[in-house]
């Protein structure tokens, strides 16, 4: 599904996997340690290369721990992008711990890293819903609007955002969201 907004701007939504999908910057799940992990985390290390977590290293050692709603950028390795943001989502608990305001952080943190890149394409994973248990459905709400906000409101560079959703299950929570905002059309 697609979407384009007034100004021109694309969100696109596509199932698979972010590391086989081109894109100026991709965005890792990543967790508050930068130390790598599963889901995405791994599928990341693994597809891009030790070279990563060697710059990672390098982060940390200057700034310890990224916190929740943040990110930090380094290159990409060997996936078909120049960069990756590592996003740090949040752990959810019941929604009333500041998870949704977070969970936005992220999105936006990531939206302004590409504009100081001079990024036009950026690719998001469904940041916290996997085994940080966001709730999809919630999670699908705060990304889309954040983005779609972002891409209407500021001066920005970025032509176009992706979504990349693992299953069907992530797919169809964000195309029912993404279809309220109107003239969405197309299929995955
Ligand atoms: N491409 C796209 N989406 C993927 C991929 C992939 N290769 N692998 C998993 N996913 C999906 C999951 O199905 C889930 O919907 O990404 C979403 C996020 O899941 P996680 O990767 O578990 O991320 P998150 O919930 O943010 O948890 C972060 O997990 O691996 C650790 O180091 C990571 O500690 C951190 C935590």
């Amino acid at each position: 599904m697609e979407k384009r907004l007034k100004n021109g701007k694309r969100v696109r939504l596509v199932t698979g996997d972010i590391t086989r999908i081109a894109a100026g910057a991709i965005v890792n799940a990543a967790n508050s340690a930068l130390a790598g992990g599963g889901g995405v985390d791994g599928a990341i290390h693994r597809a891009g290369g030790p070279g990563i977590m060697a710059e990672l290293d390098e982060i940390r050692a200057k700034i310890g721990r990224c916190p929740a709603g943040r990110a930090v950028a380094t290159s990409a390795g060997r996936l078909p992008a120049k960069y990756v943001f590592h996003a740090v989502g949040p752990v959810y608990r019941d929604g009333q711990h500041g998870e949704p305001e977070l969970l936005s952080g992220c999105y936006r943190t990531c939206l302004q890293m590409a504009d100081e890149r001079e990024v036009h394409t950026i690719s998001f994973p469904a940041i916290s819903t996997g085994v940080y248990g966001y709730p999809l459905s919630e999670a699908a709400g705060i990304a889309l609007r954040t983005v779609v906000e972002y891409l209407e409101t500021r001066p920005t560079g970025v032509d176009e955002a992706i979504f990349v959703l693992f299953d069907a299950a992530a797919y169809d929570a964000y195309a029912g969201v993404l279809g309220e905002y109107g003239s969405a059309a197309g299929t995955p």
